[in-house]
C-alpha cells in the first residue's frame, strides 16, 4: 500500500504522514528534507540556490546531509522551496522517491507532489491543509519553544512566499492530486486530525 500525503508547509502533513506510517507498520519518507539537503548543500558550496546549474550539483550532497539538525531552519525551508523550482533538481530526486514509493510492503511519504508525480498509482491520497493564521500560528509558538526571536507576522508572510512559490512553479505545482482526500486540520485537534488520515485509508482499502 502506497500513501502519499501532500500540503503546504506547516499543514501538519508530516505529523499525519508519520502518524500514519506507525499506524500501518510502513516505512515514510518525508521528502521535503531531500530538497532542504539540495539548498543546504547550494549554502555549503556557496552557490546561488536560484541558478539551475548551481542547484543541480548539489542534488549530489552526501547523505550524512540529512541528519543536518540546520534541514529543519526556516532559512533551509527558503533554500529548499527556491531549489525546488528548477525541474533538473526534480528530475534528480525522483528516482530515489519512486524507489522508496515501490518498495515491497508500500510506504508513506509525504511532500507536494507524491499524489501528482511521484506515486500518481498510490492507493491513498491524502491532502493536508489548514487556513494560514493557524500554520502560522502553529510554527510560530514551534520556533518560539526553540528559542527563536521571531514575529508571527514575519512566519506568516514567510508562508505566504512559500506557498506562492510552491503553487505558481510550472514543473509540478502544489496542488490537489485528483481522487485526494483533503483533510482541513484548521479547526481540528491532532488526535481528529489523525483520525480522518485513518478513516481516509480505511475507505480507500474497501474501495480496493
Ligand atoms: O515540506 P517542506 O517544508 O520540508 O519542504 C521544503 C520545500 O521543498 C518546499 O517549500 C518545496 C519543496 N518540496 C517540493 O518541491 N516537493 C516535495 N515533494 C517536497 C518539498
Amino acid at each position: 500500500m502506497i500513501i502519499a500525503v501532500d500540503g503546504p508547509t506547516a499543514s501538519g502533513k508530516g505529523t499525519i504522514a508519520r502518524a500514519l506510517a506507525a499506524h500501518y507498520g510502513l516505512p515514510y519518507l518525508d521528502t521535503g528534507l531531500l530538497y532542504r539537503a539540495v539548498g543546504r548543500q547550494v549554502f555549503l558550496d556557496g552557490g546561488n540556490p536560484d541558478d539551475g546549474g548551481d542547484a543541480l550539483a548539489a542534488t549530489s550532497f552526501p547523505d550524512g546531509l540529512l541528519l543536518d539538525p540546520h534541514l529543519r531552519s526556516e532559512e533551509t525551508g527558503g533554500l529548499a522551496s527556491r531549489v525546488s523550482i528548477h525541474p533538473s533538481v526534480r528530475q534528480a530526486l525522483f528516482a530515489r522517491q519512486r524507489t522508496f514509493a515501490t518498495q515491497a510492503g508500500g510506504a508513506v511519504l509525504d511532500g507536494r507532489d507524491i499524489g501528482t508525480v511521484i506515486a500518481p498509482d498510490a492507493d491513498v491520497k491524502i491532502f493536508v491543509t489548514a487556513a494560514i493564521e493557524t500554520r502560522a500560528r502553529r510554527r510560530w509558538s514551534e520556533m518560539r519553544e526553540r528559542g527563536a526571536d521571531v514575529t508571527l507576522n514575519e512566519i506568516a508572510a514567510d508562508i505566504r512566499a512559500r506557498d506562492e512559490r510552491d503553487a505558481a512553479r510550472t514543473d509540478a505545482p502544489l496542488r490537489v492530486a485528483e481522487g485526494a482526500f483533503v483533510i482541513d486540520n484548521s479547526a481540528m485537534t491532532r488526535e481528529q486530525a489523525l483520525a480522518a488520515a485513518v478513516e481516509a485509508v480505511e475507505a480507500a482499502r474497501l474501495r480496493a
